[in-house]
């Protein structure tokens, strides 16, 4: 029998039983026992579990579900096979209404407790439309373990620890891979390509590579569909190139899947498990595929950013246009502009924007993506933001000083010298995407100590079913 409330104290390994009252940024089930906040990995809200503390700290403990007594009213049946094994879509057993609730109020929460937020001005999550096949990219990787379930310990399957896998991350594990077949993010499509290299990459005989003692020679299969142009890369990512590798590949994969419209066979020597290609070769047809985002039209490279969700970024891109509330004069920097999409998109909008991007990929893109788009009143600039605002008097004489500025870093937030940088230019709006409302929280409490006041915050769905969270903060300059 677990422990009831009141029951105290408790100690790593103990047995309680709980029931769960929400879900914690990240997607795991929280309640409250006592004085004690307890995270169940694994737990729905209205879910009664019989739980083991796994781990007690200061002021939180963790435990992990032994044993369901009743079901949340909000559980709905889990689309994919690889539910609860695989680390993508942690919430898809609950309904979506109580997902992006859920969402919504992790946005608040962050926002007040790590921003110091009191009030904060949330308007209503825009949810998304399509719950499946929304994504336009996916990144598996090649592993020499294959996860196994607690079932398949200890048989005959204990072989298949070491050899070839391809797939997606096991839930908690950097090292094992699930051998995904069912996957219902990309495309059905996707799933028979990933089950075709992995196949071609097992009959060739070169091992997958390992972040344990950095040898082998697999390491990265990225996907990307566009969902509006119907157009197919496949990227390819080893170690080091083989010229007998790049033709065997060419032909297994052209004579299978005659739709792919961009086919690459990259390297990096880089010994982070990142996706990312050093040395890109062009196996066949372009080194780029098209997307459209609304009415505009985007050439993308592997290395280049592109939000995942590419119907949903219409609705991200418009909550951006409205936010910004451009009159066609104004003075725009987009910063961390990727591909140039929010700069394109807007270009209709504002006298001119500038775009800030570190990687040089996406800044040709970008070029390119005004020129398809007859677009004259953008400009984009390579580097890392942290230097290239340095010297904001250079920037102002070269671009004008900022109206409006458009910020959309990537998870881990911004620097701190950049985020002083904007401080010093000033604009009379912010408006800030983020995909992490943690970062978000810091980022803007910066901004508000001092110049700027929080508007608006809008959390937008791009990521149905996990526990990813995007936001659109507005901050506008405060009247003295
Ligand atoms: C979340 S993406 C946003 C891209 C773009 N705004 C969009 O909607 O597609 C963040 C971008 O910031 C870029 N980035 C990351 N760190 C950077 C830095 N220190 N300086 C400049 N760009 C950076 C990444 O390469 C990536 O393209």
């Amino acid at each position: 029998m677990g422990k009831m409330a009141g029951e105290m104290p408790l100690k790593k390994g103990e047995e309680i039983e709980i029931t769960i009252q929400d879900l914690a940024f990240g997607g795991q089930g929280v309640a409250r026992l006592n004085n004690w906040v307890v995270f169940v990995d694994q737990a729905l809200p209205g879910e009664t579990v019989r739980a083991r503390i796994s781990k007690r700290r200061k002021n939180y403990l963790q435990a992990r579900v032994i044993e369901t007594i009743a079901a949340s009213a909000h559980q709905v049946e889990p689309m994919c096979s690889h539910f609860g094994e695989c680390g993508g879509c942690a919430l898809q057993n609950l309904d979506y209404a109580q997902q992006i609730a859920a969402k919504q109020r992790q946005t608040e929460d962050s926002l007040k407790r790590l921003g110091g937020f009191m009030d904060v001005p949330m308007a209503p999550i825009v949810p998304a439309d399509q719950l499946q096949f929304y994504r336009n990219k996916m990144e598996f990787s090649f592993s020499r373990c294959r996860w196994l379930k607690a079932s398949e310990m200890g048989s005959d399957n204990d072989l298949q620890k070491e050899g070839l896998f391809l797939g997606l991350h096991a839930r908690g594990f950097y090292d094992k891979i699930i051998d995904i077949a069912d996957c219902r993010l990309l495309d059905p499509q996707a799933n028979d390509m990933v089950a075709a290299v992995r196949e071609f990459a097992r009959q060739s005989g070169r091992p997958a590579y390992s972040t344990r003692d950095h040898q082998g020679f697999y390491r990265f299969l990225i996907i990307r569909r566009s969902k509006q142009v119907d157009e197919w890369m496949v990227n390819l990512i080893t170690r080091e190139y083989e010229a007998q590798i790049a033709a065997d590949f060419t032909k297994w994969m052209t004579d299978r899947f005659p739709q792919i419209s961009s086919l690459l066979l990259s390297t990096t020597s880089k010994q982070a498990a990142v996706a990312f290609s050093e040395h890109e070769t062009v196996l066949a047809g372009k080194a780029t595929i098209d997307e459209k985002i609304g009415d505009w039209i985007f050439e993308i490279s592997s290395n280049s950013f592109l939000q995942t969700n590419s119907l949903q970024a219409v609705k991200l891109y418009e909550q951006v246009r409205q936010d910004a509330g451009l009159r066609g004069q104004e003075t725009v920097y987009d910063l961390y502009c990727g591909a140039g999409t929010i700069s394109i998109y807007l270009s209709r909008d504002a006298a001119h924007i500038t775009g800030f991007e570190a990687i040089p990929a996406a800044i040709d893109d970008a070029r390119r993506n005004c020129i398809r788009n007859d677009v004259s009143n953008c400009a984009f600039v390579c580097g890392d933001l942290k230097d290239l605002l340095t010297d904001t008097e250079a920037q102002i004489a070269q671009h004008g000083k900022p109206d409006v500025m458009i910020i959309d870093p990537p998870r881990s937030g911004m620097h701190p010298k950049t985020v002083q940088a904007i401080l010093r230019l000033l604009p009379e709006r912010i408006v800030h995407v983020s995909c992490n409302p943690t970062t978000l929280a810091r980022d803007l409490q910066i901004f508000c100590k001092t110049d700027y006041q929080l508007i608006k915050v809008t959390p937008v769905d791009m990521f149905p079913h996990t526990a990813h969270i995007e936001a659109v903060a507005l901050l506008e300059r405060k009247k003295h």
